[in-house]
């Protein structure tokens, strides 16, 4: 079986975040293809980096380090959820992203973003960038929420639709199968 991990990332008190991650990790479970774990950055509280060496050279000294690094090393593929900030991925999410390597090499990821018009499209743009350079594999299939705050009820929650969770399953079809090709690869 193999193992994928929903990362939500904005910390923010109040955050929107933590209702498109917890959806994409309640669809996730539903499948007996893959085991899934949810990791929200707000309890793991990481420091902003602060490892002396580069994370490519993989000699970590922090617990923090070493204990995220176990968790992440487990994992075969990811979900990222992220807010767009200025254009851009939540500094929360670079963050923790940062704080690895090898960790996340030759594993696929994929992403739930949200925002306004764009829908969080450009900060997702930006954690393409980002993957390549830590040799993941990004999927093109991804869930975009624009002007979510258009589509809420009278609790503050995101009325998910049929639209939304067609595109959830069809971007976790696609983790699925190449989480499972690229776990083969890895271990030849
Ligand atoms: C510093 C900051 C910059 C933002 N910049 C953008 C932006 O460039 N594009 C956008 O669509 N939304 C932008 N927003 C709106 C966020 O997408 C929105 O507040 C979202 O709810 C933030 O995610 P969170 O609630 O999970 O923290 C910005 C919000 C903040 C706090």
């Amino acid at each position: 079986m193999t193992k994928i991990a929903v990362i939500a990332g904005s910390v923010r008190p109040g955050r929107f975040n933590i209702q498109p991650a917890t959806w994409v990790y309640e669809l996730a479970k539903k499948r007996d293809d893959i085991e899934v774990e949810f990791i929200d950055l707000q309890e793991l509280d990481l420091p902003f980096y602060n490892e002396p060496k580069p994370a490519m050279m993989g000699d970590y000294e922090q617990e923090h380090t070493k204990a995220w690094a176990k968790t992440i090393g487990e994992k075969d593929g990811f979900i990222f959820v992220t807010p767009e900030y200025n254009h851009s991925y939540s500094p929360v999410l670079a963050n923790a992203i940062n704080y690895l390597n090898a960790e996340w090499n030759y594993k696929p990821v994929s992403f739930v973003s949200y925002g306004s018009q764009a829908g969080g499209a450009r900060a997702v743009e930006h954690l393409r960038g980002i993957a390549g350079e830590l040799r993941m594999f990004d999927l093109r299939e991804q869930v975009l929420l624009p002007n979510y705050y258009f589509n809420l009820d009278e609790q503050g929650q995101f009325k998910f639709g049929e639209q939304e969770e067609k595109a959830a399953n069809t971007l976790l079809d696609e983790l699925t199968t190449w989480t499972a090709k690229l776990k083969v690869a890895r271990e030849s």
